[in-house]
């Protein structure tokens, strides 16, 4: 690595460390850092990315607190260095997994060789047992490029495939998600005409499978609760070729307003965007619900199956934060239940891999409110689509780095029974 890269690197784990802001956010907002080539600039954001996450383990290897350097830059050289004396010296290596070994305690050693806190890597055994460590590797490396065509602007991914290679970026096809398209290389995806026309979004696989799974009926009603920047709002629009309605609340203006600017360039215009100061729906909003064929709760979350891309994540949560998450989980699913209608879905997602925000918010939600069905991911997708993303039941959306390839994610699509009596109309989304 240059020594001009190095120093950015140092800049932007510097910047974390002093006020917790993301790399990519310190990388966007440093214009020489944007002026570099699309490859240097994916180098240092891949050994920032890498040092952010590998903090306690980067700290235990030189054996010392590194973040108690006298400052946040020194802190950012010492792990910085560390990070290359690993990655070049084996007997370096070889010593700290040694040391690491002999750590009696199985979750301290596991939190310390994964780079963790110590609570979470034992949120991590009590769900994922023995499974954990492989987990937590692969939440380690690098995130695939995923792009997702977008079909209001081209007739197929293929299509896209060759517009893409045609400028030079090589692309293979997604392994689950129909839309999906993995870039390899670094070239810059985001100075393309292709983007700028909004034949593509940048969407990881897991993400596009969570819009797959809600399943809008054609020409149908989706109110999108927690629509951010839009990644899934995008991507029903574009199911719904268009047509039918979409309603996109959240409770960020600044996302919303991320939203209608790739609404803009995506060419979708079924949605309808609207700000929202909590849990408590306002009544417009409500009625749409009560009329809407989907309603998608893609909510507020740890973050822990997306710590690939957002890897200052593992160090923001903390038990009481995670306890808040949960309260604002079963809020939003409660307020969507409100307003199910008979025969509509509600479809609860989210980028966590831990169970008590996933399977268990959905059980309690289920004590609360019994009368919900829930929907197998196999009853929507069918069972061959279904199967190698699906929980061994074929009942939730159940993705891992390290069996699919894309971000940990989590879906459960909910029902509301019509009253007896009543025909049910097949449902014929996709
Ligand atoms: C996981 S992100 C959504 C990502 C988005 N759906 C996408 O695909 O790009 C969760 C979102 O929930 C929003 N949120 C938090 N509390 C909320 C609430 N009470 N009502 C609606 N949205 C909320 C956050 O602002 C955040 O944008």
């Amino acid at each position: 690595m240059r020594k001009e890269q190095r120093a950015f690197v140092v800049d932007v784990v510097g910047q974390w460390l002093t006020s917790g802001q993301s790399p990519r956010d310190a990388m966007a907002a440093r214009a020489e850092i944007r002026r570099l080539p699309a490859a240097s600039r994916a180098e240092v954001a891949r050994v920032a990315a890498q040092v952010i996450a590998q903090q306690r383990w980067l700290s235990f290897a030189r054996n010392e607190a590194v973040l108690q350097s006298p400052s946040p830059r020194v802190a950012a050289e010492r792990l910085l260095e560390a990070h290359h004396q690993l990655a070049g010296d084996a007997a370096a290596l070889a010593d700290a997994r040694a040391r690491c070994a002999a750590i009696a305690d199985p979750i301290v050693r596991l939190a310390t060789r994964r780079s963790l806190p110590d609570w979470l890597a034992g949120e991590f055994v009590a769900c994922h047992g023995d499974g954990a460590d492989g987990l937590l590797q692969a939440l380690g490396e690098p995130a695939a490029r995923t792009v997702r065509a977008n079909l209001l602007r081209v007739p197929s991914r293929e299509h896209l495939a060759a517009r893409l290679v045609a400028l030079g970026i090589e692309t293979e096809p997604g392994r689950h998600a129909p839309w999906a398209l993995h870039v390899r290389g670094e070239q810059d995806l985001f100075d393309t005409a292709a983007y700028r026309d909004g034949a593509f979004e940048q969407q990881d696989e897991a993400s596009q499978l969570a819009a797959l799974v809600a399943a809008p009926p054609p020409g149908g009603r989706v109110l999108d609760l927690c629509a951010g920047s839009g990644g899934k709002t995008l991507a029903l629009a574009a199911m719904l070729a268009n047509k039918g309605q979409v309603l996109a609340t959240d409770v960020s203006e600044r996302r919303l307003d991320a939203l209608r600017t790739r609404l803009a360039r995506a060419g979708a215009d079924n949605v309808q965007v609207r700000a929202l100061s909590g849990t408590d729906l306002p009544r417009e909003v409500a009625a749409f619900a009560a009329r809407a064929d989907r309603i998608l709760v893609d909510a507020p979350c740890s973050g822990t199956g997306s710590w690939r891309r957002r890897p200052e994540a593992r160090w923001a949560v903390d038990p009481a934060g995670l306890a808040a998450l949960q309260a604002t989980q079963d809020g939003l699913l409660d307020a969507a239940a409100a307003c199910l209608r008979p025969g509509a879905r509600l479809v609860y997602a989210t980028c966590s891999v831990l169970r008590g925000e996933n399977e268990a918010r959905i059980e309690a939600l289920r004590r609360r409110s019994p009368e919900l069905e829930l929907v197998r991911v196999a009853e929507v997708l069918g069972g061959s689509c279904a199967a190698p993303i699906a929980d061994p039941t074929g009942t939730f959306l159940q993705l891992r780095p390290d069996r699919h390839g894309c971000d940990g994610f989590f879906a459960a699509i909910l029902r509301r029974p019509r009253p007896r009596g009543l025909r049910e109309t097949p449902d014929v989304g996709r």
